[in-house]
């Protein structure tokens, strides 16, 4: 056939692929086709262009390993991840905001002792005492036996499975809160640093001129039953870069109060949960 207007192409491909049985993924798929059309149709691609494109994604998944993953990295830093949380999670007024999960969360964290330490005794960098307690949304009532999963980048601004110096699992851990729905925990004043850069993304930043680095912060999902799991992360009040956090995250409802305490810091913070169902994020690199 001639293809003799552009929307008979479009028109053509969407009935290719109308047969699909499951409803959602049909409506993606039909989705996906007619705004990529409208976009293609308006940026007005060059062949040198489409090129470009497809072996931008040949290199990205060069770049991608079990351990990394350059795909997910994109999504962050065009801030697709965030709007993605955003709008699933966020309702007007909620205290605590929703992020992005981030490429760095490694499921099966150890377990630690209320009060205890996620970095070895090796480990340089201020400590900081977090506790806090884990709370009803709706009701204010604590909530009992909550998992609080925790991870953070060490002053160095590398995850433990990025630096070969640091013991398995350093600067993760996950506890529970007691009766009265508090949690205690030992971490580290939190870093920042920047995303990584080597790959295609990197280049996206640099002729963005966009700075790779996000705020300091340390992440948390926490999780209890016939509740909607709460992705976040604390960053530090009165950090400069909030409004330039590289993957769009950082916000006004996710920064703790960081203050000295005698010859410590201590960090006093509330996590609020809204009734729901419970699932735990996948996690992009293996345990
Ligand atoms: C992180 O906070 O771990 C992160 C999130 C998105 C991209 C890179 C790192
Ligand atoms: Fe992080």
């Amino acid at each position: 056939m001639n293809h003799e207007t552009d929307q008979a192409l479009t028109e053509k491909v969407l009935k290719a692929y109308d047969h699909i049985d499951d409803p959602r993924l049909k409506s993606i798929v039909s989705l996906l086709i007619k705004h990529l059309h409208t976009c293609i149709k308006e940026m007005k691609v060059t062949d040198q262009e489409w090129e470009f494109a497809w072996d931008f994604m040949r290199r990205m998944a060069e770049k991608t390993s079990p351990e990394r993953n350059e795909f997910l990295l994109l999504a962050d830093v065009i801030g697709v991840s965030q709007l993605i949380e955003s709008h699933n999670h966020e309702t007007p007024g909620q205290p605590v905001g929703y992020a992005l999960v981030g490429p760095f969360f490694r499921a099966n964290a150890p377990f630690r002792e209320r009060g205890s330490s996620i970095a070895s005794e090796e480990t340089p960098g201020e400590r900081v005492h977090i506790s806090g307690r884990v709370y009803d949304f709706e009701n204010n009532k604590p909530v009992e036996g909550a998992v609080l999963d925790t991870w953070q980048a060490a002053t160095n601004g590398l995850y433990e499975n990025q630096d070969e110096h640091q013991p398995d699992y350093n600067l993760r851990g996950r506890f529970k809160t007691d009766e009265n729905g508090t949690f205690e925990l030992i971490a580290l004043m939190p870093t920042a640093y920047p995303v990584p850069t080597d790959g295609p993304v990197g280049e996206l930043l640099r002729v963005a001129k966009r700075p790779p680095d996000r705020p300091a912060h340390i992440h948390f999902i926490v999780l209890a039953p016939c509740y909607e799991t709460l992705v976040t992360q604390i960053f530090v009040k009165g950090d400069p870069i909030i409004e330039d956090d590289a993957v769009f995250t950082a916000s006004q409802n996710m920064v703790g109060d960081f203050r000295q305490e005698g010859d410590h810091m201590l960090l006093k913070y509330g996590f609020p949960l809204k009734r729901g169902v419970s699932k735990m994020p996948k996690a992009p690199i293996p345990s």
